[in-house]
């Protein structure tokens, strides 16, 4: 296995775990999940959602990990490895155009999150508008560009360091100290008074909100929450050696993001009603709501507000890293690049084509490129609604039917101790996750109505 010690090798299981883990642990988690399941029922919708995950997001976890591992390769070169001549390298394309995508708007909120850190002590005087704080910042041309490019810069720095000694290295303190900071957040924000009336709007199951919307919203949450449809996970399995153990770690990364998703909202909704506030949605609840929440707290609000922008910031900054990676691997495979010079090109060109998605918060606000959404909304839409559901689907079909689900198992439990893949493995990978998935599909690109 010369090439994968070339390219680079996870040096433990804790540190791929880490790393993996890393990547799922995003934004999707600290911001979206809480809301969406405000939105869509609480306790019913999380019981809808960890369905999707085991009939969805693990099979397909499973098999872009044994893609990746099993030819040591990044999205394009998997696909060009196992099928070569054929059109399915097209899908690997596609995970790296997506890869692209996300971080150039990714990268613009990371640098929001990074400037939170140094502006929350500002917001701690009395009556501060919140509101109006993040509108004057968000739509000025210049200040989250500047920030936009610390945050890259941070991500390029880190994945030129290479596999073990950047990303390994890195997701392996910033994921417990991640984890340690929501744990004291979740404590001060369940101990205030009041608090179990957030409590109550965020998990009590209410079947009645559990409308198909609902269903095709916790589908796509697995994708973006899981870093699943892109080719990430068959990069992040391309570092991993033959004897490690694919189901576990599979189990082990898709239960690691639902408890900080679940983590997140039990941290949030507390002190968002405990202080008598209404429970936002999407960035104005990261970036308005909640500072106001910690300003309302009194003493010690800066110190909680600044540690939960530090936490969004770690959360942000591992699931960068991995989407960098995506691009920076198929560049340093495919056209032999030196791994530095790949970080540092592809990074500037992905912070160039972010700089629209920020613009686009204010002086270009009126550029509106779909369905009247702004240019963030609009990245986001092709590479979440569009990009991902479509390469999940075509992952799974590819290796169900394709490469065939006896040579994935064979892949798949080589290191298997506990769990081996098996016949219900086949039936989830062949049939059920390209079906629901195939229906989320049309339903975000409008062809189905629900
Ligand atoms: N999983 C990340 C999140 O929840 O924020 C986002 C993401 C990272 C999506 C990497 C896709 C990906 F390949």
């Amino acid at each position: 296995m010369s090439n994968g010690n070339d390219r680079g090798q996870w040096q433990s299981r804790a540190g791929f775990i880490a790393a993996a883990a890393g990547s799922a642990i995003g934004l999707g988690n600290i911001w979206r999940f809480p809301y969406i399941t405000g939105k869509y029922g609480g306790g019913a919708f999380v019981l809808v959602y960890i369905i999707f995950l085991i009939i969805v997001g693990y099979p397909i976890m499973n098999a872009e990990l044994i893609l990746g591992r099993k030819t040591q390769k990044n999205a394009v070169g998997a696909f060009r490895t196992l099928a070569p001549g054929t059109p399915w390298s097209i899908v690997g394309w596609m995970g790296v155009a997506a890869g692209f995508i996300i971080l150039s708007y990714y990268s613009v909120i990371g640098g929001w999150g990074i400037a939170y850190i140094f502006k929350t002590a500002t917001y701690m005087a009395k009556n501060a508008d919140h509101v109006n704080i993040f509108i004057n910042f968000i739509t000025n041309p210049t200040a989250p560009l500047v920030w936009h490019a610390v945050f890259m810069a941070i991500t390029v720095g880190i994945v030129m360091a290479g596999v073990e000694k950047g990303i390994e290295r890195y997701s392996k303190f910033l994921m417990p100290a991640l984890f340690i900071i929501l744990l004291i957040l979740i404590v001060r924000s369940v101990t205030l008074p009041g608090a179990a009336e957030g409590l109550a709007f965020y998990l009590k199951p209410d079947f009645s909100k559990l409308t198909a919307e609902a269903l095709l919203a916790a589908m796509g949450q697995v994708f973006f929450s899981l870093s699943l449809g892109m080719g990430c996970m068959i990069t992040y399995g391309s570092y991993l050696s033959k004897n490690e153990d694919i189901p576990i770690n599979s189990i082990f990364i898709v239960a690691s993001d639902t408890l900080i998703a679940l983590l997140a909202g039990l941290m949030i909704f507390p002190a968002v009603f405990a202080f008598g506030m209404e429970p936002g949605t999407g960035p104005g609840l990261t970036f308005i709501t909640v500072p106001a929440v910690f300003n309302a707290m009194g003493t010690g609000g800066a110190f909680f507000g600044i540690l939960f922008f530090i936490l969004l910031v770690i959360a942000a900054l591992t699931s960068a890293i991995s989407l960098l990676e995506v691009v920076t691997a198929y560049v340093v495979d495919e056209k032999k690049w030196d791994r530095k010079k790949a970080a540092l090109v592809v990074g500037i060109l992905i912070f160039i084509v972010g700089i629209p998605t920020s613009l686009g918060q204010g002086i270009w606000s009126h550029i509106r490129p779909i369905r009247g959404l702004d240019i963030l909304d609009s990245y986001d839409f092709i590479a979440s609604n569009v990009l991902l559901p479509l390469g999940g689907m075509l992952i799974a079909i590819y290796s169900g039917w394709f490469w065939g689900t006896e040579k994935m198992r064979e892949e798949g439990n080589l290191g298997a101790k506990s769990i081996k893949l098996g016949g219900f493995f086949d039936i989830l990978i062949k049939i059920i996750s390209p079906i629901c998935i195939f229906i989320i599909f049309l339903n975000s690109i409008g062809i189905l109505k629900v």
